[in-house]
């Protein structure tokens, strides 16, 4: 074969191993379900976790701690404004796509995360220069396009995510400033036409300890339903640490505040990270993780209870916090049976 026809088979087999490369790593490749899975226990209402899709692609262990342990899903980021429309218009829902699949070939309910949030905002919108009428338009298009996507597969969105600032004013992001408050109600309403059998939460971070953010949080959730806005739950996020958590006293007093509303409340992000000396923060992180799912199992209308991740070596917080339900070799710990204890058979 003359050096010519060498170069050339040489160069088309490089190029043909890389579009294989490329195609084995293509955004919403499904993930494959590991064989022989234990099923979850049974418990007396979903029990959630927050997924990361690059640790269900990279991680086997993860994979199978999350199917044998949790009954609901809540994608981590998929599901946000960045990853879903990263360009005006250009809309990318592989990722969410394959982790929806998953969750629906192995019996789990899927949570949104999240339509509405000042945080993980592409740069086109919160680095625009927008009139009300231009954002609006922009909001709108996205809640819609975003739920129709989702429709019938997601039971429940965290439609707007953390309005608040901790003093308990709403949070200056984009939003606020070109809307004002009345992009909450316009997002709400936009799910709701979108998908009417969707449940819909506003979600929010530390409104579950006393003090102005979670009076401001039982007002702005009041003020919705007075104004016949179809929200229909709020999340509390919990994202807390062994050493102070809410006590189950605060957690049922804020949990009732809400369902007094006529509203369902879950429990969203649950995580502890461990402090102090290990052995006793192990057990502290199991009190921690059980007193949660005590007061919720103790309110009806406490539809669920979320962690927010499932190892620590994918944790938000890096596998040093330790705190989720499994070690970072994903190794169950002492919480995750305290848990299940608490929150009860189903
Ligand atoms: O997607 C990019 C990737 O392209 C890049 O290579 C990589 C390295 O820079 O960053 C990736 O983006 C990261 C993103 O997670 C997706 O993995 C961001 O840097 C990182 O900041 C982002 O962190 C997420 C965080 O929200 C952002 O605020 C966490 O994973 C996620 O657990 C956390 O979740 C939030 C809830 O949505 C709302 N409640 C609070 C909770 C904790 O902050």
């Amino acid at each position: 074969m003359s050096r010519r026809a060498v170069t050339v088979f040489l160069l088309l087999l490089i190029a043909v191993l890389i579009g294989v490369g490329l195609w084995l790593r293509r955004p919403g490749r499904p993930i494959p379900i590991p064989s022989h899975l234990r099923h979850p226990a049974a418990l007396a209402r979903p029990f959630g976790a927050a997924v990361s899709i690059p640790a269900a692609r990279a991680d086997s262990t993860y994979l199978r701690d999350y199917l044998e342990t949790f009954t609901s899903m809540t994608p981590e980021n998929a599901m946000k404004w960045d990853a879903v429309q990263p360009d005006r218009d250009s809309w990318e829902f592989g990722e969410a796509d394959a982790l929806v699949t998953l969750a629906r070939k192995t019996g789990k309910r899927v949570r949104g995360h999240t339509l509405v949030w000042g945080t993980q905002l592409p740069a086109w919108v919160a680095g625009g220069h927008w009139t009300p009428a231009q954002l609006r338009a922009v909001l709108v298009d996205h809640v819609r396009t975003e739920v129709a996507h989702f429709r019938g597969k997601v039971e429940s969105w965290d439609v707007v995510n953390e309005p608040l600032a901790n003093d308990g004013r709403l949070a200056g992001d984009v939003f606020l400033r070109v809307l004002g408050p009345s992009y909450i109600d316009l997002a709400f309403r936009t799910a709701h036409a979108a998908d009417p059998h969707a449940r819909l939460f506003l979600n929010e971070l530390a409104g579950e300890l006393p003090g102005p953010k979670q009076d401001a949080l039982v007002a702005l959730v009041a003020g919705l339903r007075r104004r016949g806005v179809p929200i229909d739950g709020v999340g509390l996020e919990d994202h807390t640490e062994s050493t102070h958590y809410p006590r189950p006293a605060q957690l049922l007093t804020i949990l009732r505040r809400l369902t007094s509303l006529g509203l369902d409340v879950e429990i969203t992000e649950l995580d502890v990270a461990l402090r102090g000396p290990p052995r006793l923060a192990l057990e502290h992180q199991a009190e921690a993780y059980a007193a949660t799912a005590r007061a919720c199992a103790a309110v009806p209308r406490c539809t669920g209870l979320t962690v927010w991740g499932v190892t620590d070596r994918w944790s938000w917080l890096g596998a040093q916090a330790q705190a989720d339900l499994f070690d970072a070799r994903g190794r169950p710990k002492p919480a995750l049976a305290a848990l299940r204890r608490a929150f009860g058979r189903g």
